[in-house]
């Protein structure tokens, strides 16, 4: 956490969004603002200037504006009066980003607001952009004169940050000549996630808990960040990326570290952030082929059906090319060789067109020593945390009792706290949460640079062998766990994944604040 941190209210500033008329900006960013002003948190000094190389006029601008909160946001205009006044800090320019005299423009314009609505030239510049543009307009920035105001500055861009290591490291080195590292804000949405963020109050605030949390009480951990959907219309950058790149190098790392780092010595960014960094370089790497193909199940999907309907394979998908060898699924056995971890496995898998929507980590414990009592009663059933991260949002934890009557019959109990379905609590979304700690100059929920070097350091040499010894996606249908390798990649060490989603065994007796 920086100086600049406030604790209930974004620092006054001018907000510009590059990329306005994107889809980024429409989903996201101006539901998040939105929710962000009616909850008193933006305050009324600020200005909010739209981007894009399309002509439209501010009132055009506020239309849109207007259009994506009422079909995104959790708060919808109406409601009470503001939204008037809200629509008035928004204004848009058209820009040409490869043209620096519309920079100069833009500060002449920028100036102008700072005036009227009294900010005292702090800026805070969002790329909802191709990253191929990102070293370009940081350029321009400086060029165009954007920089020179008194406040602070600050760069916010999305990934995919780079292909590789190698184009990771140049992405970077452009905007590092411009912005200093803690002036960049690196997003990966699911560190703004309410139930990620909750890991550390789970694992630091709970005597249960910490105590046990290492090689000498759990198993195994099992991290599944599952999707019904398929490439949907972004076929033509999925299939340069797949799954190893859009999901596992950014936010699979980061629920993983998340759950494995040591408690930080501050509360502090910079020691957070520490902490997770020394987990990345402690992940056992994968060197070589006969490694991957051992721990790593690589799929893609075909056709098949989920919930009655029928969908196509992904070679068939818009703009993908129809002999394509990429990856929509990727499940791994990973090691954190290091003396809390050492011998647990970490299991991780994602992938599209699966059964349900759903993220979760199941942190499975081992079971107490056999005694006289149990070695009567029939197997104990492991007892789990569960942190349930997307949709549902909540924990649950499963542990034995007695199964009323005389027999020493165990019965398993899961007891959960589902927090989104709790009546009043209205969860802020990811951005909200991260354009706020942004505005405050808090990257506690960033990427570092040395955080993403050390993730495409491990991810590259699995690319590379994928590439280099022909390792192509086994095929499963849609609407299935994936191929079936991936069960294997458990039951050679004795386990099995655990249910998510909702999908109960049957034997449990479920404890709910709420059905879900
Ligand atoms: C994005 C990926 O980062 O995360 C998408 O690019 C994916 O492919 C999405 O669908 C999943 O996010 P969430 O929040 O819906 O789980």
């Amino acid at each position: 956490m920086t100086d600049n941190k406030t604790d209930n209210l974004s620092a006054h500033a001018v907000y510009f969004i590059f990329g306005a008329t994107g889809d980024l900006a429409r989903r996201k960013l101006f539901p998040a603002f939105y929710s962000l002003y009616r909850e008193g948190k933006l305050g009324k000094r600020f200005a909010i200037v739209g981007l894009a190389r399309r002509p439209r006029t501010d009132l055009q601008f506020r239309d849109d504006v207007h259009e994506s909160i009422r079909e995104f946001c959790r708060y919808k205009p109406g409601e009470k009066d503001d939204w008037a006044e809200f629509a008035e800090h928004f204004t848009y320019q058209s820009l040409d980003i490869r043209n620096v005299d519309g920079f100069r423009e833009l500060k002449a314009h920028t100036e102008e607001l700072e005036k009227k609505h009294q900010i005292p030239g702090n800026r805070l510049f969002y790329l909802a952009l191709a990253p191929e543009l990102f070293g370009k307009v940081s350029h321009n920035l400086r060029e165009g004169g954007m920089l020179e105001s008194q406040g602070w500055h600050r760069l916010v861009i999305e990934k995919p940050f780079g292909y590789d290591y190698p184009s990771a490291q140049r992405l970077n080195e452009e905007i590092s000549r411009v912005f200093k590292e803690e002036e960049v804000f690196r997003i990966d949405h699911y560190l703004g996630k309410e139930m990620v963020q909750n890991i550390e109050m789970i694992r630091f605030a709970n005597v249960f808990f910490e105590p046990l949390w290492n090689n000498r009480h759990i198993a195994n951990v099992q991290i599944t960040l599952a999707e019904t959907v398929g490439v949907e219309e972004r076929g033509a950058y999925y299939d340069k990326s797949g799954a190893l790149r859009d999901m596992v190098q950014n936010h699979m790392l980061q629920m993983l570290t998340m759950i494995a780092m040591e408690p930080p010595s501050r509360l502090d960014a910079e020691d957070i952030r520490d902490e997770k960094v020394k987990v990345l370089r402690s992940i056992r790497p994968f060197h070589s082929a006969d490694e991957v193909r051992r721990r790593i199940v690589r799929g893609q999907y075909a056709h098949g059906s989920l919930k009655g309907k029928e969908f196509k394979g992904y070679r068939e998908e818009d703009s993908v090319n129809p002999e394509s060898h990429t990856e929509t699924f990727f499940a791994a056995r990973v090691f954190v060789d290091n003396f809390r971890w050492a011998g647990v496995p970490f299991y991780v898998r994602t992938g599209k067109r699966l059964p349900v929507k759903s993220t979760e980590i199941v942190i499975e414990f081992k079971n107490v020593p056999n005694n006289v009592l149990f070695a009567r009663a029939q197997d104990l059933t492991p007892n789990l945390l569960v942190i349930r991260v997307n949709p549902m949002e909540g924990i649950y934890i499963k542990i034995n009792a007695k199964k009323p009557g005389n027999d020493m019959t165990i019965q398993p109990v899961a007891m959960e706290f589902c927090q989104s379905c709790q009546i009043g609590i209205n969860t802020p979304e990811a951005y909200e949460r991260l354009i706020f700690d942004a505005s405050r100059g808090d990257s506690t929920y960033f990427t570092r640079w040395d955080e993403l070097a050390a993730a495409w350091q491990l991810i590259d040499p699995i690319a590379h062998a994928w590439k280099e010894h022909g390792i192509e996606p086994a095929l499963y249908p849609a609407g299935s766990w994936g191929p079936a390798q991936a069960e294997k990649l458990l039951h050679e060490d004795g386990f099995h994944w655990w249910p998510v989603g909702g999908q109960d065994e049957d034997n449990v007796i479920w404890v709910r604040n709420s059905e879900n």
